[in-house]
């Protein structure tokens, strides 16, 4: 991945009437990487993802776009961007094929560029048979991937894609993950929202957690959960009395970053588990402390959610559902 920064938000506060939706946002996005806004609904991920792609203005601070300012220089930004917008712009009576040869004379292709572009397109969505049908007749999933094939049709730079997942299936799911994937594969800088901890945990390269209109922590999904403070390893011990002996042992080596005694054996914080494991079972052993049981807990997404905003993103798990 290049390092080259994308997009650059510097202190962007967006405020609705008198509601602040964000609130002195910034971060950058790398080239070629794919980003992440992960937070619960009403949190401002719409609105930062449509500010910097200029259908909002900023209320103050400043967004630019491979170099180029969203507001002074808005038209040259959306020549270089795609979009997949939260809500679905698709029309129930054209087929799939039409809605893309629409958005072609909107952007102003030549009908033999269109035509080309879009049958690459529905190839890559896996739209080719269903592509003159209505779009109506469409699953949820195969509108999502028609809402995709129409945020690239103009060949953009950065893709943008607002709650790409929300609502669809897990095989549907994991189409999209791959679909996004292969952009990032092909060189493009991905954006996207999301209200999923797996999704901005297994599809994001670094992801922003946005809460209340603030950006509370930002990193790789890895560097969030090191962040913690470590791992833990939880041990059972078959003698309890034993416990002391090894909590003592183990408080002294410098793999172990916090060792804490629980009613049957121990809790141990690792940083680094290729580490500390061989030298807790060579200390167990040493000990003569026989283990019952050995449990290795890697912090998750949640935990980190729930570090930086005192709540789980699931107590807010979104209402709507999609009508497929
Ligand atoms: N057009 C609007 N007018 C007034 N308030 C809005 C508008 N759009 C969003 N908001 C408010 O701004 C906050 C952030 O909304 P949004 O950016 O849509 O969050 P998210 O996409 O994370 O769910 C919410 O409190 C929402 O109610
Ligand atoms: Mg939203």
């Amino acid at each position: 991945m290049d390092r080259a920064i994308a997009i650059q938000v510097s202190h962007l506060t967006k405020t609705y009437d008198k509601h602040t939706a964000v609130s002195d946002l910034s971060f950058e996005v790398y080239g070629g990487e794919i980003f992440g806004l992960l937070g619960p609904n009403g949190a401002g991920k719409s609105t930062t993802l449509r500010t910097i792609i200029t259908l909002l203005t900023p209320t103050s601070g400043t967004v630019s776009v491979l170099g180029h300012d969203t507001v002074r220089e808005a038209d040259l930004v959306r020549r270089l961007i795609g979009y997949v917008p939260q809500e679905r712009a698709i029309d129930r009576f054209l087929t799939g094929r039409e809605h893309l040869e629409l958005l072609g004379a909107l952007y102003h292709l030549s009908k033999a560029e269109a035509a080309k572009r879009i049958a690459e397109l529905l190839k890559l969505v896996e739209l080719e048979e269903a592509a003159d049908r209505a779009a109506k007749t469409y699953s949820g999933g195969m509108k999502r991937k028609l809402d995709i094939a129409c945020g690239l049709l103009p060949d953009p730079k950065i893709l943008f894609l607002d709650e790409p997942t929300l609502g669809l299936d897990v095989q549907s799911r994991l189409r999209i993950w791959e679909y996004v994937r292969m952009l990032k594969a092909r060189g493009m800088t991905i954006v996207m929202t999301t209200n999923y901890l797996d999704e901005a945990d297994q599809l994001c390269d670094r992801l922003a957690i946005i809460d209340g209109g603030k950006i509370k922590t930002l990193g790789s999904p890895t560097e969030l959960k090191i962040g913690l403070g470590g791992d833990i390893v939880s041990l059972t011990l078959k003698d309890p009395s034993k416990i002391a002996t090894l909590v003592a042992a183990l408080t002294k080596q410098p793999a172990m970053r916090a060792v804490k005694a629980t009613q049957t054996g121990l809790d141990i914080r690792v940083e680094s588990p290729e580490k500390a494991l061989p030298a807790i079972l060579e200390s167990a052993n040493r000990l003569d402390c026989q283990l019952e049981f050995i449990e290795y807990h890697r912090p998750r997404l949640d935990d980190v959610f729930i570090a930086h905003t005192g709540r789980s993103i699931k107590d807010d798990v979104p209402m709507e559902k999609e009508a497929v």
